[in-house]
């Protein structure tokens, strides 16, 4: 999504400039056009000529520099971004910026921009909680920046509190949220599972299944950066919180149930990636169960299947693993559950299925197309989901069901 973007990345005058060229790194690797502009305080932590080798363009200083390739610098630098990043800003640029104060490169480009605004503040804890410093971040937020809340942690002034440059991560997914803006999810709400369930026999022991919740969480952030709002109710992972996304974290299957069948009504699609535990122990012990008699029988019964109950108008996706017979058996679970789409994978290969960042799947419509898509990453299985679901929210749900024979 970052490809032939341009993206203005400013940096000021704080010791967390130096993660500034990671995240110059991240963005030109993903394929996107950096153009860094740096206050003259920047330049002391960190050198134009670091931020030049990794963004492979020139790095802007300084307003009258007789040199510079460009003319104009604020104004054509402002005119071509898709978006302006300032990461870390300090206080007194979020003030420069909050009062409209233009007296360097940086603050007449963020001035001179109608390209969407991101700041990641990075300061000392107390200069952060003063009210001036969030009267100025309310301003800029009421006036459409976008803000990347520092860290809580340790600070280079020996203080610990909020004030660390957000995490690289976390500034990425603000990054694609705002570019994705206008993509071709915007203003549909997805409601995506993830995770295998945990299904208790006693305060300290579950049934629990090997889902890692990586195709799921992979569907989650795509989607975002397709521009849809995305809910994801996930159980657990040990995957990183996505950001821009809302988490609802769940254990149990019938949890997960509860949650689906909560947020379904307001969706436009519903995604389950999710391995929800099929079983669940009769009774959960409220103690330990100690190991006095030799042998343990443990009493099972059927868990509700959650994408059978959702009904309604949204696109339902399943996904079908299966260890023999792939496709005869998602097509009859894409009958049986009235999926408008199934993701199949065959469990039982190497590269495909649970735990590994691969996936090799086959694509089966409620139409009885089959495509089968090669070993791809999750997060291109996911844009390739992404695309079906998008095609078929552009058909609608209730007519083209009449032409269903399920
Ligand atoms: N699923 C569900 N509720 C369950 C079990 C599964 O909604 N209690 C969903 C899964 O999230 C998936 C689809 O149903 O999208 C198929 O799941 P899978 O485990 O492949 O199939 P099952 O229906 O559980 O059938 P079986 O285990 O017998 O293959």
């Amino acid at each position: 999504m970052f490809t032939n973007r341009n993206i203005v990345l400013g940096v000021t005058g704080s010791i967390a400039a130096y993660k500034a060229v990671e995240l110059a790194s991240r963005l030109t690797q993903a394929g996107g056009n950096v153009d860094v502009v740096m206050t003259k305080a920047a330049t002391e932590f960190v050198t134009p000529l670091t931020l030049g080798s990794i963004t492979h363009r020139p790095v802007h200083t300084d307003m009258f520099a007789p040199s510079s390739d460009v003319d104009m610098e604020h104004i054509v630098l402002a005119e071509r971004a898709d978006l302006v990043v300032v990461a870390p800003a300090t206080a007194n640029i979020i003030a420069k910026l909050a009062a409209g104060i233009s007296d360097d490169l940086l603050c007449c480009t963020v001035l001179a921009t109608r390209a969407p605004l991101i700041l990641a503040p990075a300061m000392n804890v107390h200069m952060y909680e003063n009210a001036i410093t969030q009267d100025n971040l309310a301003k800029l937020r009421a006036r459409g920046f976008s803000i990347v809340e520092p860290a809580y942690g340790p600070l280079a002034c020996g203080e610990v509190g909020s004030g660390r440059l957000a995490d690289i991560e976390d500034i990425l997914g603000i990054i694609r949220q705002v570019l994705a803006r206008g993509g071709d999810l915007t203003g549909k709400r997805l409601v995506v599972t993830a995770g295998g369930t945990q299904e208790p026999i006693d305060p300290v022991r579950y049934i629990g299944n090997r889902s890692s919740g990586k195709m799921g969480y992979a569907l989650a952030g795509a989607a975002r950066d397709r521009g849809a709002e995305v809910i994801l109710i996930a159980a657990p992972t040990a995957l990183p919180v996505p950001v821009g996304i809302e988490v609802i974290q769940v254990q149990t299957a019938l949890e997960m149930r509860e949650e689906v069948l909560r947020a379904a009504p307001r969706a436009s699609a519903l995604i389950m990636a999710a391995a929800p535990a099929d079983f669940r122990p009769q009774s959960s012990a409220q103690s330990k169960i100690k190991k006095e008699t030799a042998k343990l029988v443990l009493e099972l019964v059927r868990n509700p299947d959650i994408l059978s109950e959702v009904g309604g108008e949204l696109v339902k996706v399943g996904f079908a693993a299966e260890s023999e017979d792939l496709i005869p058996n998602a097509t009859q679970k894409l009958h049986q559950k009235r999926l408008d789409l199934i993701v199949a994978n065959d469990i039982t290969a190497q590269d495909s299925g649970f735990a590994v960042d691969t996936n090799r799947v086959v694509l089966i419509d409620r139409w009885g197309n089959v495509e089968k898509l090669p070993l791809l990453t999750k997060l291109e299985v996911a844009h390739r989901v992404l695309g079906k679901v998008v095609e078929l929210l552009g058909k609608g749900r209730t007519q083209s069901i009449e032409s269903t024979n399920w």
